[in-house]
């Protein structure tokens, strides 16, 4: 919280403040060998699509390492450091073979794991491919995107699969969009649900089809899970209380609700539109890899486009640079204000309320994760596998209960009742997951759709 001598307590008193000028190093720096860098190399992050991995190596940097990417001849994905093992030459400018990739300047010859197969200028007995390797990091290639593992080897955790990759009916539409600024800027606007009250609502008029009904405050509750806070959001229309679950998977995972939604009915255990990660790419830049869900149930009023997700674009409102600066001054978006915020955010310069709980909560989370990490003790990551994946809440809940004279107490006490529902089946997988949560809706709840 706010250190209150910091602030002045005079009307015209900009001469009296003066703020700390560093940044919270401790949360904010990702290089290697700084605590958040170690505790972020802890974790699988997407690092590229693969739409972009064509017939030239690309340079991209993550974690504050310059890096290159490619797909050689065989179809296996390489990323490498980006300067060569023998005299730093940029890879960028190298070939791509039918195994792995060659140096421009002298030819010597790596495999996508770093093995050095050739080193053509050196005589035929040289043992420098046997010595040493070019630096090289695990990856895997999913649904359109290439995730990396940076951290120590004997430190991998399993793939955060997820339940939602494999909905029925949702088809995954991979995009990624740059940020000018630290990763945690982007990511805290995850779970700070009341932005979207004022920034979407109240200060800028509506943003998001179907998600008019924002502009009333909601009542928000936090239920921390081992490796996620998840959080649900409550407001009623009539009879109608609609309950939108995010999920925050540590470090940098976040998975909303539906995006076109409408609160016309009851609805049980809708799932998410939108799946991203942030992932920073230095201190100061970060790069958003992601996925739309395009559906139907979860959709309803049908306005997204998928031609306009992919590289640097996604189809809703307020999320790239690409505006001119009279549209973006005249009505900001998500893009506006984490950017705003600077390069990198000074927290001790924040006077934070009670509308920042969430920010407060994945702050102190993700610090005493980073401080498990230097000392040497494990922390918990979400793990999965396609036929164990990791169970995510993300998405609407829309239920028919009448209003209460204490009705805000009846919305965090029915938020804690869908959670404790969601959480019941979490052992489930499936089809009879999301069958166990609806019967138990439906047996909660009047109106709710029954189970087949
Ligand atoms: S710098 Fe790469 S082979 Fe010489
Ligand atoms: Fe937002």
């Amino acid at each position: 919280m706010a250190d209150e001598a910091r602030w002045t307590t005079r009307r015209y008193g900009g001469y009296d403040t003066r703020l700390p000028l560093g940044p919270d190093t401790e949360l904010t720096q990702v290089a290697p060998g700084t605590p958040g860098g170690e505790y972020l190399r802890r974790f699988w992050h997407p690092v590229a699509m693969t739409a972009q991995l064509g017939d030239k190596p690309r340079a991209i940097r993550i974690l504050g390492e310059d890096l290159v990417i490619f797909r050689d001849g065989g179809g296996a994905i390489g990323l490498l450091h980006k300067h060569c093992a023998h005299r730093r030459a940029s890879l960028e400018y190298g070939r791509i073979e039918a195994h792995g990739i060659r140096c421009c300047y002298h030819g010597w010859h790596f495999d996508v794991d770093g093995t050095i197969l050739e080193t053509p200028g050196e005589p035929a007995d040289s043992d420098i491919r046997r010595r040493i390797c070019q630096p090289a990091f695990p990856v895997r290639e999913l649904k359109g995107l290439v995730f990396a593992y940076m951290g120590p080897p004997e430190d991998m955790p399993a793939f955060p699969y997820l339940d939602s990759l494999d909905l029925p009916g949702h088809d995954l539409v991979p995009y990624s969009i740059h940020s000018p600024c630290n990763w945690l800027q982007e990511t805290e606007n995850a779970i700070d649900p009341f932005h979207s009250v004022f920034l979407h609502g109240r200060v800028n008029g509506p943003q998001f089809p179907g998600l008019e009904h924002f502009v009333e405050l909601p009542v928000v509750v936090y239920h921390k899970r081992p490796a996620a806070i998840v959080y649900s959001h409550a407001r009623r229309t009539g009879d109608l209380v609609a309950l939108r679950f995010h999920d925050y998977l540590l470090p940098n995972l976040a998975q909303n609700g539906g995006m076109f939604q409408k609160l016309s009915g009851p609805r049980s255990f809708g799932r998410t539109s939108l799946t991203k990660w942030v992932v920073p790419l230095d201190d100061t830049n970060s790069r958003k890899f992601g996925w739309r869900h395009f559906n139907d149930a979860d959709e309803v009023l049908r306005q997204g486009k998928r031609d306009a997700v992919g590289w640097e674009s996604v189809d809703f409102y307020g999320q790239t640079a690409h505006r001119s600066q009279e549209e973006r001054q005249s009505n900001p978006g998500d893009w506006e204000a984490w950017t705003g915020q600077g390069p990198i955010n000074i927290h001790k310069r924040e006077y934070l309320g009670t509308t920042d709980e969430g920010v407060a909560a994945l702050r102190s989370r993700l610090r005493q994760d980073i401080r498990a990490v230097a000392a040497g003790r494990p922390i918990v990551r979400p793990e999965g596998t396609p036929d164990a994946p990791v169970p995510t809440y993300g998405g609407d809940t829309i239920v028919r209960v009448p209003q209460a004279n204490d009705d805000r107490a009846l919305l965090e006490k029915l938020q804690r009742e869908v959670a404790e529902i969601y959480f019941a089946a979490d052992a489930l997988t499936g089809e009879a997951r999301s069958e166990r949560i609806k019967r138990d809706l439906h047996d909660r709840f009047p109106g709710m759709e029954r189970p087949a």
